[in-house]
């Protein structure tokens, strides 16, 4: 297999399953645009290698992510959307063919819920917690999830979730569909992973095959979906009162 481009991204593979760990844990792994570029060519390169079966992906002990590099959302004069390595994740994550499997540890805050969305199987500690807090930064949704979660939570918890934008738990994203099962923090590894390699055990053409199906009528509305929310969400990126936002967050840090 090839080697990560990004050091906050590793890869390792065993058994056929291919690990890809979000690892930058002095900044909650907040994912920076070369981070995503690692994610998509890591997850591009195990879909096409026909000796992963399974993709498993997790974070650090503790954070699975914090979402996007908020300074990356700072001062965006860059208004093309196709080619952004975030965009070329989602098109990766939203694309595979083979199995996904996500361990979520403590917090998976934006995109570190979206991301979920996009999975397979997906399993959460018990002291995880999931937030979308898109409208508190002034945005919108993105990465299919104005699709993605009505689909599987209904569009009244939906609404709650990305309008809100408040904190749920590990429990309730269970309740919600978007979790298969909460464990403790030390089983979840070995847990997550135990199910990867049994996917990864079974015929893979057939395991292929039923996750096409599964998904066989979201490509189109999914591409739609994230050209929609890319407009919106880099129109809203730009305004004044967005960029308010992130300067705050930003500069309570440093003081
Ligand atoms: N982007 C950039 N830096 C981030 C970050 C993000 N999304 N999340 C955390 N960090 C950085 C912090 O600025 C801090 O850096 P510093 O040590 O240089 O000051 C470091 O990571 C540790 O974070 P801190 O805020 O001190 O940890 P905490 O445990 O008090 O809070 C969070 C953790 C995740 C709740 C908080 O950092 C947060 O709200 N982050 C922003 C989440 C967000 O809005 N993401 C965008 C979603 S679209």
């Amino acid at each position: 297999m090839i080697t990560s481009p990004d050091p906050h991204i590793v890869y390792q593979v065993e058994n056929g399953v291919f690990v890809v760990q979000i690892n930058r844990p002095d900044k909650k792994n907040a994912l920076t645009r070369s981070m995503y570029a690692a994610l998509a060519t890591g997850i591009n390169a195990a879909d096409e290698n026909s000796g992963i079966r399974a993709i498993l992906l997790r974070g650090v002990e503790g954070c699975f992510t914090s979402g996007n590099d908020v300074n990356d959302f700072v001062n965006v004069s860059d208004t093309s959307t196709a080619e952004r390595p975030s965009v070329q994740f989602m098109k990766a994550i939203s694309g595979a063919h083979k199995p996904i499997i996500a361990a979520v540890d403590g917090m998976a805050i934006g995109i570190g819920t979206t991301m979920l969305l996009h999975c397979d199987l997906i399993y959460a500690s018990e002291d995880a917690y999931l937030q979308l807090p898109f409208t508190n930064l002034g945005l919108c949704p993105e990465a299919g999830s104005s699709l993605l979660l009505p689909q599987i939570a209904g569009h009244q918890r939906a609404s709650e979730l990305l309008l809100l934008g408040e904190r749920f738990s590990a429990q309730k994203a269970q309740a919600y569909g978007i979790v298969n099962e909460v464990v403790p923090a030390a089983d979840l590894i070995q847990h997550a992973m135990s199910k990867a390699l049994h996917l990864a055990s079974l015929p893979a053409d057939a395991v292929q095959t039923s996750k096409a199906l599964i998904k066989r009528n979201q490509a189109t509305p999914m591409n739609d979906t994230i050209k929609a929310e890319l407009l919106q969400f880099s129109r809203l990126l730009q305004s004044p009162e967005a960029q308010a936002i992130f300067q705050a967050f930003l500069n309570k840090k440093k003081a």
